[in-house]
């Protein structure tokens, strides 16, 4: 028999959960509109009864007991928006098993058991949709597994941080250090206190195995994506960025070679001109390049109560039309194909490195000579600041392999001459 009145619990009511409830209660004729079925809100999650809320909630509808809702057989559609590993992993698991329809924002949780739970819900005959685990608002997922379904998508790549995007904008437009825009970060709201996965890249990498997984239909494993941080970029760096015609930013990149897939998340060099170069502050974009419609961009609020409830709530609407309508929806495949992932070492990329030289004669054809030596050829070699004790030199590389690139580096550390290499940060954007 088919559903006209579906009853929906919410796991957490902070953030996400609070525009969730907002969205679903403030535009409920709406939603019943676009969803062919009554939704309800019949119970909420929370670890206290008695915190002071962002929006006003009857006290009835809240509880403290997980049970209330996973247990309640009238409860059809299960929206966890809790975060975090544990509990929220098993609570996913119970509401499938009990064949509830699940929708989750929790990139951390797919990024590492979207496999078994998707295979969970195979089994269950029931839909796991998690569009608003990857860039908040921007409907990306959907739109890789529904209207790129037939493309060849090559590549699929962007900024999918809003914290260190807007640390690095910060420390661009203000020229401050990454320690002060940090601490200035933390204080107005936009870092978390422990800003610990943003900054080092592990938020990045888990929406990278999510986009990587959909596009490729092939599942992407995190603990073979390369993941490297924003904490050692400087602002001379970004100064010396900007004065060669860059800017830097946190990227997370997904490439398809023959079979096997690159997937990395670095800090890196792009063009001032190239179309995620403009993408500042807390915003995100996603780019798809496909063998057919050519390259996309996805633009919008990657975090935030609202923009990530808007992509939860259409997941809400999408599992309440099939539950009306006695069906299911789409089977994200890629997670359950195990695929070969390119090591780092074999990839190939520009780099851009800072030294700091002895400002003696020769010096530049030392430097060059490591480079060759180690088999990258050098696009630039600019010489800054040659001073009595010290002088800067500003190089940039042709593509080479990774293991060459750090073949370079041993060679450099050995030469009496280069007294540090100050950074070595990866250029992308430019063929
Ligand atoms: N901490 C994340 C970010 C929140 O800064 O993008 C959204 O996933």
């Amino acid at each position: 028999m088919l559903q006209k009145r579906i009853k929906v619990g919410l796991l957490g009511l902070g953030t996400v959960g609070s525009g969730v409830y907002r969205i679903l209660t403030e535009g409920k004729t709406t939603v019943r509109e676009k969803a062919g079925v009554d939704l309800e809100l019949e119970r909420i999650l929370v670890r206290n009864l008695k915190r002071r809320r962002r929006v006003d909630v009857a006290a009835g509808l809240l509880t403290t007991d997980p049970g209330a809702i996973l247990g309640d057989p009238d409860i059809d559609i299960v929206v966890e928006v809790l975060g975090g590993e544990e509990p929220a992993r098993s609570y996913i698991e119970e509401a499938l098993r009990a064949g509830k329809q699940v929708v989750t924002a929790n990139k951390e949780v797919m990024a590492k058991h979207g496999a078994d739970l998707l295979q969970v819900a195979r089994e269950r005959g029931v839909d796991l949709f998690f569009e608003a685990s990857v860039a908040g608002g921007i409907p990306i997922l959907r739109t890789l597994q529904e209207s790129l379904a037939g493309e060849d998508v090559e590549a699929v790549y962007g900024i999918v941080n809003g914290t260190t995007n807007y640390i690095l904008t910060a420390m661009d437009s203000k020229g401050l250090d990454f320690a002060e825009v940090l601490t200035e970060a933390q204080a107005s709201g936009y870092a978390e206190a422990d800003p610990t996965a943003d900054i080092a890249g592990h938020d990045a990498a888990r929406k990278l195995v999510i986009l990587a997984s959909l596009a490729f239909n092939t599942r992407v494993p995190l603990d073979q994506v390369y993941c490297t941080g924003i904490e050692g970029i400087t602002a001379a760096d970004i100064a010396a960025a900007r004065e060669l015609g860059y800017v830097i930013k946190l990227l997370a990149i997904a490439r398809r070679d023959g079979g096997r897939v690159e997937a990395r998340v670095h800090p890196a060099l792009l063009p001032q001109g190239h179309p995620l170069a403009a993408v500042n502050g807390v915003f995100n974009a996603v780019l798809v390049e496909g063998r057919a419609v050519g390259t996309l961009m996805f633009y919008g609020a990657g975090a935030g109560q609202m923009p990530t409830g808007s992509a939860v709530v259409g997941d809400v609407i999408a599992a309440a039309r099939n539950l009306g309508a006695g069906a299911r929806g789409i089977i994200a495949t890629g997670f359950a194909r195990a695929g070969e992932i390119i090591p780092m070492e074999e990839v190939e990329t520009r780099y851009y490195l800072r030294l700091r030289v002895a400002p003696e004669p020769g010096v530049l054809g030392t430097v060059t000579r490591c480079c060759g030596a180690g088999g990258v050829e050098l696009v630039s070699l600019d010489v800054k600041n040659w001073g009595k004790d010290s002088a800067d030199l500003f190089l940039r590389t042709q593509p080479a392999k990774e293991k060459a690139f750090r073949r370079v580096l041993v060679a450099l550390d050995r030469e009496p001459q280069v007294y540090a290499v100050e950074s070595a940060i990866r250029i992308e954007g430019e063929g």
